[in-house]
């Protein structure tokens, strides 16, 4: 069977009203896979990652691996993943500019191959996403670069070697390049500003399994000494704090009552207290995160987002989509990416009144009720954010451009229809 199923994607249907009960498993986190997957490039034999989620994003870097030569399959809950001999000449172009973690692959590549040619990832409707900081981070660990014929082409020469690296800017991207190309360089890389999100602390304790010596995962100062050769290993891809959350703001939204089990609490901080202002009561357990929910939730006066572990921009279409019926006012403050409020127009369709004031903030008035539109997502979360809403709606509300949310929550029909919403994708 090939592990890259091709997913027939459509539309959502969903009959609001529901008040969610019951429990619920989260799945292993996208975030953290996909730069976990571009490590193995790096591993001498297989490596195995347990809880890795099957969604299409995970698909396509599986394609890429692929691409590259490597061996890849499914076991349980797993993936299998060995990357004997490493060609870049077929790496397919359309994955590439498709999916913008396709750029973790360039430390990974070089750190490998000592050079690559590869397409750019690609902007992305949330915002330019430029990748200066990558690439000025690779440029002082050795590497030239230059661009031919639109595509990205890096040499180092003489080999990678360590460098003194002061982010300007927390990047998880550039921050997981720099670990993917540092681990088997030459000395000491010591990185100063890195993201401390958790999926770059997966990363750096992932490849410490495979052998590699990083020090400091976690916090915004990494250490990482050069080995010759990293191992494979088993590894356990940490439970999703954003698919979490999302089901968490589900709750609030909708009423209820739920369980997500193994829900990443310790990682959470930020979004359960925002739930918990906007009156959810959770609480954390050992199997996971309680939430219980009255009908309507309250606003939280202020959501702003920032980077770890301030309430988190993958949160942030979720928390307006619930804030629309929050009684009184909410002012949305994006800090990260500057095109994510995009959602706000199908969300208006549905009844929601929100202003926006300027490119980084929104102001929103609680309405009574949503109502069910046939509405379209046309990213990720934006699109998880429909999902939520129409859950809080009158009616039915369709989704489509499922393929966006496909790229980040294994089944969320199915997961919802597990917390009793009456809910089918066709
Ligand atoms: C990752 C996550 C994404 C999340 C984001 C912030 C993955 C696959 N994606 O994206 O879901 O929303 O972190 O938590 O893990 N920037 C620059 N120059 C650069 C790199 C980034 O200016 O070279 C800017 C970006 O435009 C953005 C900010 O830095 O404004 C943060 O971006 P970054 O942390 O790099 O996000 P990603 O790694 O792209």
């Amino acid at each position: 069977m090939s592990p890259i199923p091709e997913k027939a994607t459509g539309e959502i249907h969903i009959r609001g009203g529901v008040r969610l009960q019951g429990k619920v498993k989260v799945q292993g986190s996208k975030n953290a896979a996909l730069p976990i997957l571009a490590a193995t490039i790096l591993a001498e034999g297989e490596s195995y990652l347990k809880d890795c989620p099957k969604i299409s994003d995970v698909y396509r870097m599986l394609r890429l691996l692929q691409s590259l030569g490597g061996q890849v399959r499914w076991e349980g809950d797993g993936v299998c993943v060995s990357t004997g001999s490493i060609t870049t000449q077929d790496m397919p172009a359309d994955v590439i500019t498709g999916m913008r973690s396709s750029l973790c692959l360039l430390g990974a590549l070089l750190a490998r191959c000592g050079s690559i040619v590869m397409e750019y990832p690609g902007g992305c409707v949330i915002g330019q996403r430029p990748i200066d900081l990558h690439l000025g981070a690779l440029e002082q660990m050795g590497v030239h670069f230059h661009e031919e014929e639109g595509r990205i082409c890096g040499e180092a020469p003489e080999g990678i070697h360590g460098a003194e690296i002061h982010l300007a800017l927390p990047s998880v991207g550039a921050t997981e390049n720099i670990l993917l190309a540092a681990v088997t360089a030459r000395g000491v890389t010591r990185i100063e500003g890195a993201a401390r999100e958790p999926e770059v602390e997966a990363l750096c304790r992932s490849l410490n399994a495979c052998g590699a010596r990083i020090e400091g995962a976690g916090s915004s100062c990494l250490e990482i000494r050069g080995v010759k050769r990293l191992h494979g290993a088993v590894y356990r891809i940490p439970a999703d704090r954003i698919v979490a959350g999302t089901y968490l703001f589900a709750a609030l939204g909708a009423g209820g009552c739920v369980l997500l089990e193994q829900a990443p609490c310790g990682h959470m901080q930020g979004v359960i207290r925002m739930a918990e202002r906007m009156g959810a009561l959770c609480q954390v357990t050992e199997e996971g995160l309680y939430v219980q929910s009255a009908a309507k939730p309250a606003s939280a006066g202020v959501i702003r987002t920032g980077v770890y572990p301030g309430f988190p921009t993958d949160m942030q279409s979720v928390a307006l989509a619930v804030s629309t019926i929050a009684p009184g006012e909410t002012r949305i403050e994006e800090h990260i990416f500057e095109n994510r409020f995009r959602v706000t127009e199908p969300l208006r369709r549905m009844g929601a009144d929100i202003r926006q004031l300027d490119s980084h903030c929104l102001y929103v008035k609680g309405t009574d009720r949503l109502h069910g539109q046939r509405v379209e997502a046309c990213e990720l979360r934006g699109g998880a954010a429909l999902v939520v809403a129409g859950l809080m709606a009158e009616g039915e509300t369709v989704v489509t451009g499922c393929e966006y949310i496909e790229r980040g929550y294994e089944n969320i029909c199915k997961d919802l229809r597990e917390l009793g919403v009456r809910i089918h994708s066709v």
